[in-house]
């Protein structure tokens, strides 16, 4: 059974097996074990930050994680996301990126921003589907995402 959950430390590897799914999608970051561990900060990053894993069992099938930030003057950043091929247009990533909504309206950040490359076809759409506008060629921006959280308006 699908399960979402924080994502812990020992997650990470098991996050780069399931992106080896999509070779087209590249190797997994190998910072993401010291982003998690406060030792890899992105650009303007703070400290405060969390990963969710959509997993069947110990198999993770799609991951996200994001933190604090003062970039293109966002409250927090998305920083990674991914669902591997087999599990796509299910919904895997909107359940993700609502549960980084959620932990970033419990810190106070509402403007969120995400790195998508332009040739990023279906990440562009997905953004777009969440709600997300495009800030210039390689960023998308929600101003404010409490509308698409329950209750945190
Ligand atoms: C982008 C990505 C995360 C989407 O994951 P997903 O779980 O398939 O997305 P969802 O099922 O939640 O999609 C929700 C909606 O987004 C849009 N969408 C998602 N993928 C799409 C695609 N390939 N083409 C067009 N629209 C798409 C659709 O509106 C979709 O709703 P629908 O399926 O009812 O039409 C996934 O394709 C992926 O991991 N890609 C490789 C890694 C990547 O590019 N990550 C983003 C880095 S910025």
């Amino acid at each position: 059974m699908l399960d979402y959950r924080v994502a812990q430390t020992a997650d990470v590897e098991r996050m780069a097996q399931c992106r080896l799914a999509d070779p087209a999608a590249g190797p997994a970051d190998e910072r993401m074990a010291a982003y998690f561990a406060g030792k890899h900060h992105p650009q303007q990053a703070s400290a405060p930050r969390i990963g969710y894993v959509a997993a069947i069992g110990d198999l993770v099938v799609g991951y996200t994680a994001g933190h604090l930030t003062r970039r293109h003057q966002c409250d927090g950043e998305l920083q990674y996301l991914f669902v591997s091929p087999a599990h796509r247009r299910l919904g895997i990533a909107g359940e993700l990126v609502l549960r980084m909504f959620q932990w970033f309206v419990t810190q106070g950040a509402y403007k969120i921003c995400v790195n998508v490359a332009p040739e990023n076809e279906p990440a562009r759409a997905f953004y777009g589907s969440m709600g997300a506008t495009e800030l210039g060629q390689y960023w998308s921006v929600w101003l404010d995402i409490r509308a698409r959280v329950r209750g945190a308006a």
